[in-house]
């Protein structure tokens, strides 16, 4: 059973037929010894009553914002911010669109609009609603936004029909939420330093050399560090996100550049990830004038350090994690990378794959330890497989550090 204990969650249901497993779901989680405060939208009570939840968990339900009988309606901001996490389970089309639009005209939406805990949405709706263009807009929207949405399940469906659309078991519900929920705070006194993003490359004051990084993967771990108490400093090439609030950034362009970053913030990491797909190669030589002309062109290459390799050589005590970018034999490559680098732990990604690696909201990736160990985490959001590195890191170093094997 995932460690859910004395955590305060807010479980929102919403209208639909798989409303029913809402009531399993609660359950578990008050199994795991979650405290839980749920919430009803107006649609949901045509499916499942208050009275239900009231007995499972010996709180009041949250229905109605204006009910003035109801304590909870009157401190919902204040239970918003306290939460350790959100899941709304079933999430109908519509309250998937409202969320992703800031609309906030019911008790659900509103404490979806003031949660500053991590979200999870677990959506339950009919096939072809889940593969409307302007379904698939909110959800990649409300990812985008580092809000986690679960991929609903195939099967048979309410309409009679078979395809994707049925809510998630309840056990997978659970282990998402686990994994969002981080312990508390197992990270204080830790400095983690994290690169994220691409590194762009001049080959004149016009143009570079640059790749597909959008720095998602950087930022989440570097998010999810902070929130499990570290002091964070993330040092980010060049992406369209904006600085996450609460740690050090290093915004910085070449390589050149995020090398002599990572080292003046080197000494006092204890944990380095570096997440960061940094160019292999620059212009030999940067013109200083723009190029011109059709001619033929040839660009010469010149390696760039391997700041990576660099950080492990070090050996300042601090626990290193690399990235493997791969798109074929990932496990012999990611070995094969982690015993070139001297890393401890590396974190690989098969980029060949749709849907996961360069730019995207989720990420599947394999595990290699120093140790021997070998892990596969499959497809889940980024800011899940942050939370899984960092799990992974504390666990690795505590068997080190009592000289077993983990
Ligand atoms: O940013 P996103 O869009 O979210 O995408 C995430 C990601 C795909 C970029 C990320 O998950 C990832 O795989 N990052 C590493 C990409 C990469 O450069 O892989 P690599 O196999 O080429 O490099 C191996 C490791 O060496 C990496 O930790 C890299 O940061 C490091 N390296 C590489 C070259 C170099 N000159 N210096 C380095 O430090």
């Amino acid at each position: 059973m995932p460690a859910l204990d004395a955590r305060e969650l807010i479980v929102g249901v919403t209208g639909s037929i798989a409303a029913y497993k809402a009531v399993y779901l609660v359950r578990e989680l008050t199994r795991a010894g979650a405290r839980i405060t749920v919430c009803l939208t107006a649609n949901a009570r045509h499916f499942v009553g208050p009275l239900t939840f009231r007995t499972l968990t010996g709180r009041p339900v949250l229905e109605d914002l204006f009910d003035p009988a109801s304590d909870a309606a009157v401190e919902h901001v204040a239970l918003a911010e306290r939460a350790d996490a959100m899941v709304v389970a079933p999430a109908t089309a519509n309250l998937l669109a409202k969320a992703a639009h800031g609309i906030a005209d019911d008790a659900l939406t509103t404490l979806l609009l003031a949660a500053r805990c991590p979200v999870l949405l677990a959506p339950a709706m009919d096939g072809g609603m889940w593969h409307h263009p302007a379904v698939a807009a909110n959800v990649a929207l409300l990812r985008q936004r580092g809000v986690t949405v679960l991929e609903p399940e195939s099967g048979a469906l309410a309409s009679g029909l078979t395809g994707t659309g049925r809510l998630p078991e309840v056990d997978v519900i659970v282990e998402a939420l686990a994994g969002l929920v981080a312990p508390a705070r197992d990270l204080a006194g830790d400095h983690v330093l994290v690169t994220a993003g691409p590194t762009r490359e001049a080959i004149d004051p016009v143009r570079y050399i640059t790749n597909r990084s959008s720095g998602k993967m950087g930022y989440r771990i570097a998010e999810a560090a902070r929130r499990r108490g570290a002091d964070v400093t993330l040092v980010s090439g060049p992406t369209t996100i904006a600085p996450p609030s609460g740690l050090r950034f290093v915004a910085v362009e070449s390589a050149e550049e995020m090398r002599t970053a990572v080292l003046a913030h080197l000494d006092q990491a204890t944990v380095v990830i570096k997440a960061a797909a940094v160019a292999d190669y620059r212009a030999k030589e940067v013109a200083t004038a723009k190029i011109k002309g059709k001619r033929e062109l040839t660009l010469e290459l010149t390696p760039n350090p391997d700041i990576l390799a660099e950080v492990a050589a070090r050996k300042t005590g601090a626990f290193i994690v690399g990235f493997a970018a791969e798109t074929h034999d990932v496990a012999r490559h990611a070995r094969e990378k982690l015993e070139a680098k001297g890393v401890d732990l590396l974190v690989a990604n098969d980029i060949s794959q749709p849907g996961i690696g360069f730019d995207a909201e989720d990420n599947e990736v394999l595990f290699v330890d120093r140790w021997g160990g070998a892990q596969v985490l499959p497809r889940t959001s980024k800011a899940a497989v942050a939370d899984a590195i960092l799990t992974q890191v504390l666990r690795l170093r505590a068997a080190a550090r009592r000289g077993v094997r983990p």
